[in-house]
């Protein structure tokens, strides 16, 4: 591996303009057994390309399955992490290991540590979207598609530490009547939409439904007819008879959903007015460091993988595979 890829955290590697790269890709997961798993955020062409596309929950029942010898995770760090935490015998490669993730970001290890602390007797139940280190000190991860499910596990009575994301905690304490405790956590590009470029979009297509993750603020979340992770937006989109979605969601979603429906019409939800020119506050910036061109190197030189310390593994799988044999 140079130095410079290794500065950068991918693979920099100038490509031949002629090569097809969808078809390189695919050439080289057959030669070497690997499978390229994709989240319903990374760019069309991206998805496109890859065995298997799903949400956050989806992934990792996939990647938990998988035979393949090399997973490639075109999604972001967590999301390889949790990959690499459920498969520690496979290689677990990644496009750029600047995919972070400003929710996950918004949990350090050292800080929950210490709020546990000031907590005793609480469980703590995690979103996915955090560190392995955060993982490890939970007692059961959750993702958008099942966290109302998994909550409902727990006795009525029993105390909880929700976190990072205080937007879909939130959510969570209103349809179980649980008041867990919140961690102040959030995702910027769930966070930007803006209310009143959805009530204006809704006066212009007044019969279109509205579909909001549940990452984003209650005053979004008001305006929904429904509130679901990835997964679930795109299975209402599809089974719904509406002819129009404004979807409050990150917009690689409506992709899939133009694939699936492409007679219906989605209209991306607005974010919020800012000062950069031509800002696409409503992609995710993490996400769209998986391209086509990144994914073709990381194949062909299996780097960036994505390592994690055996120690904090140990602990992270255990609320991992709980919340998987709660998802069945
Ligand atoms: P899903 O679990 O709905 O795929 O969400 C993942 C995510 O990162 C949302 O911002
Ligand atoms: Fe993280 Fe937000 Fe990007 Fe999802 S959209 S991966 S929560 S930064």
């Amino acid at each position: 591996m140079k130095n410079d890829w290794k500065a950068k955290g991918y693979v920099d590697e100038p490509i031949d303009e002629n090569i097809d790269l969808a078809k390189e890709i695919r050439r080289m997961c057959k030669q070497k057994n690997a499978v390229v798993l994709a989240h319903y955020y990374t760019e069309g062409a991206v998805q496109d390309v890859a065995d298997f596309v799903g949400d956050s929950l989806a992934l990792a029942q996939q990647a938990a399955k998988t035979d393949a010898d090399i997973i490639v995770m075109c999604g972001v760090h967590f999301m390889g992490e949790t990959c690499k935490i459920l498969c520690p015998e496979k290689k677990v490669l990644v496009c750029d290991l600047n995919a972070g993730c400003s929710l996950a970001d918004s949990c350090d290890a050292k800080d929950l540590k210490a709020f546990i602390d000031e907590h005793p007797g609480y469980k703590v139940v995690s979103y996915v979207n955090t560190t392995a280190a955060v993982k490890a000190l939970t007692d059961v991860v959750v993702t958008s598609s099942n966290a109302k499910k998994v909550v409902d596990t727990f006795p009525k009575d029993e105390k909880l530490i929700f976190g990072p994301d205080k937007n879909l905690g939130n959510y969570i304490n209103s349809v179980t009547g649980r008041q867990m405790l919140l961690w102040n956590g959030g995702c910027h590009v769930h966070g930007q939409f803006s209310l009143e470029g959805i009530l204006q979009l809704k006066r212009e297509h007044p019969e279109a439904k509205v579909l909001v993750h549940p990452e984003c603020p209650a005053p979004i979340q008001q305006l929904a007819d429904v509130i679901g992770s990835t997964a679930g937006l795109l299975k209402y989109a599809v089974e719904s008879e509406a002819q129009e979605f404004i979807v409050a969601t990150e917009s690689g979603i409506l992709h899939q959903m133009q694939r699936r429906c492409p007679d219906k019409t989605f209209l991306p939800a607005p974010p919020e007015q800012s000062e950069g020119i031509g800002c696409q506050c409503n992609e995710c910036a993490y996400m769209r460091l998986n391209t086509l061109r990144k994914l073709y190197n990381t194949l062909k030189h299996e780097w960036p993988e994505i390592l994690v310390d055996e120690t904090i593994a140990k602990e992270a799988v255990k609320p991992i595979q709980r919340m998987l044999e709660l998802s069945k």
